[in-house]
């Protein structure tokens, strides 16, 4: 497995420095007033949870794993970050939801954790802390009951090549994986958008559709469908505006490219 312990822990403190932010800057009132914050496509392609076990990979802050749980799922959250994962603990305890929350890089989780899922969810922001995508297809796969679900919603990897310091859109970076990670230095705003600066650096790795495709296939998964979207549930670009609660996309003349992928795949038999 293509793996790298400075970068993944590099990672996770800073993902711990973001927890403790977005504890006060996620927008999370919905689900203390007793709804949800999973958006109506993906309500629609994942389907009816009401009565499933569901795992969520890299589940951050829980607020998405708690939102399948207040629709009905029995769930089971995982990431790498511990400070992540006492504020989901608190958030689900404030929501009086109960769920199960495992501290585990996804690499490690076949170690940790024997049971198998009717669903295994993984959302917004999680490839690029990936080192290796077909070790991840296989062990997302490894959890899945037989004829269960697998589906992914992320940022499309196109988007990546955008400058997001300029407007419009300039090609600056690379469309294509590379086995090292891109070291980016700490000080940079918070995607979350509330002014906070994080501190500590982070490692990313570019990711294509058809690495993603290809891991899926890989694994033994059967792919229903691959939908692209020309929306984000966050303002990547600068030229992006605000178009109805919590969706970002392209305005008129720029509105030319996919934002957002999901896919549907699922296991042999049941
Ligand atoms: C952008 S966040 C996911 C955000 C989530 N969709 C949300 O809306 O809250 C990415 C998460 O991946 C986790 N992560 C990064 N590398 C990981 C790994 N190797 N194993 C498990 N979790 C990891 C981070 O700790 C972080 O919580």
């Amino acid at each position: 497995m293509q793996r790298s312990t400075e970068a993944e822990e590099g990672n996770r403190v800073h993902w711990d420095e973001l927890a403790s932010a977005h504890e006060s800057s996620y927008e999370y009132g919905r689900l203390l007033d007793g709804g949800h914050l999973i958006d109506e496509v993906q309500l629609r392609e994942v389907g009816d949870v009401a009565g499933r076990s569901l795992l969520h990979l890299q589940c951050h802050i829980g607020t998405d794993t708690l939102s399948w749980a207040r629709l009905g799922a029995s769930v089971t959250g995982v990431d790498i970050s511990p400070v992540s994962l006492e504020v989901a603990g608190r958030l689900a305890e404030k929501c009086g939801l109960k769920a199960r929350f495992i501290r585990s890089s996804v690499y490690d989780l076949p170690g940790v954790l024997s049971d198998t899922f009717d669903i295994v969810y993984t959302s917004v922001g999680v490839l690029c802390w990936l080192s290796d995508l077909e070790a991840w297809a296989s062990i997302a796969r490894s959890f899945l009951k037989p004829g269960g679900t697998f589906y992914i919603m992320e940022g499309h990897p196109f988007l990546n090549v955008f400058d997001d310091e300029s407007e419009g859109l300039r090609v600056k970076y690379d469309y294509f994986h590379r086995t090292d990670p891109v070291k980016w230095p700490g000080d940079c705003p918070d995607y979350a958008g509330d002014g906070y600066v994080v501190r500590s650096p982070s490692w990313e790795w570019q990711w294509t559709v058809s690495d993603v495709v290809n891991a899926l296939l890989g694994a033994g998964l059967r792919i229903e469908f691959m939908h692209e979207h020309k929306y984000l549930p966050w303002k990547a670009l600068p030229s992006m505006t605000e178009c109805g609660y919590g969706r970002w996309r392209m305005p008129g003349e720029l509105d030319l490219v996919p934002l957002m992928f999901s896919v549907r795949a699922r296991a042999a038999g049941g």
